[in-house]
């Protein structure tokens, strides 16, 4: 695992705090716990306040939720530091995870890596105009769609260099690309369409049904 730390202090804010709103939803989620156990919901906690924060987590917003639930800092500071989907310095508005494990390798996500070095950069490089920033993650589950990458809360599939130049174009254009596979293919069913179970009869009508 590779060592993770806070963004440097000249990145830091000096404070924060949940707007109502999330006030709101984080007593909710807290409520979902027996008295004493408040501590269960830091997940969830830290995730909003990575949101309401651009996509990374400050250290002020670590702190802010340790105090929402009575933890001491530092058992706060531990699971941000922790778990890779907790971003610890600033990612551009579009923030792209690209996966590089076995599946994704073999389909092509080498070639994805330097798409992404020549419009983006370095992984962890905000690109100037604050739109993108990039880094390789693990397995992200998609892998019969291989290869991948997340952006935000999306996932594009089936990607070729060309597609994800297209997708981070469009992207930057101020369009919204088609998440989900970027060739003809259906979700996850065979490239070309369905192989199997093609057969209309096997299906019962809504008449048969009767
Ligand atoms: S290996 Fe890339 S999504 Fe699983």
């Amino acid at each position: 695992m590779s060592v993770r730390r806070l963004a440097p202090p000249e990145l830091q804010p000096k404070s924060f705090a949940f707007s109502k709103d999330n006030v709101d939803w984080a007593e909710k989620q807290v409520g979902k716990y027996p008295l004493g156990r408040e501590a269960s919901a830091i997940i969830p906690l830290l995730w909003r306040a990575q949101q309401q924060s651009g996509g990374w987590l400050p250290e002020a917003a670590i702190r802010y939720v340790a105090d929402i639930l009575g933890m001491a800092h530092i058992r706060a500071l531990e699971v941000a530091t922790f778990y890779t989907m907790f971003n610890l310095e600033p990612v551009g508005k579009f923030y792209v995870q690209l996966c590089g494990t076995t599946p994704c390798v073999l389909r092509g996500a080498d070639a994805l890596k330097q798409v992404c070095r020549d419009k983006i950069g370095e992984p962890g490089h905000i690109t100037k105009d604050g739109k993108f920033s990039w880094t390789e993650v693990e397995c992200l589950g998609a892998c019969v769609n291989a290869p991948m990458v997340q952006i935000n809360a999306d996932y594009y599939e089936d990607l070729t260099a060309e597609t994800l130049e297209k997708v981070l174009d469009e992207l930057a254009a101020g369009k919204t690309p088609k998440p989900g596979p970027q060739t003809d293919r259906q979700m996850s069913a065979p490239v070309g369409g369905p192989t199997t179970l093609t057969d209309a009869s096997l299906y019962p009508t809504a008449t048969r049904l009767r």
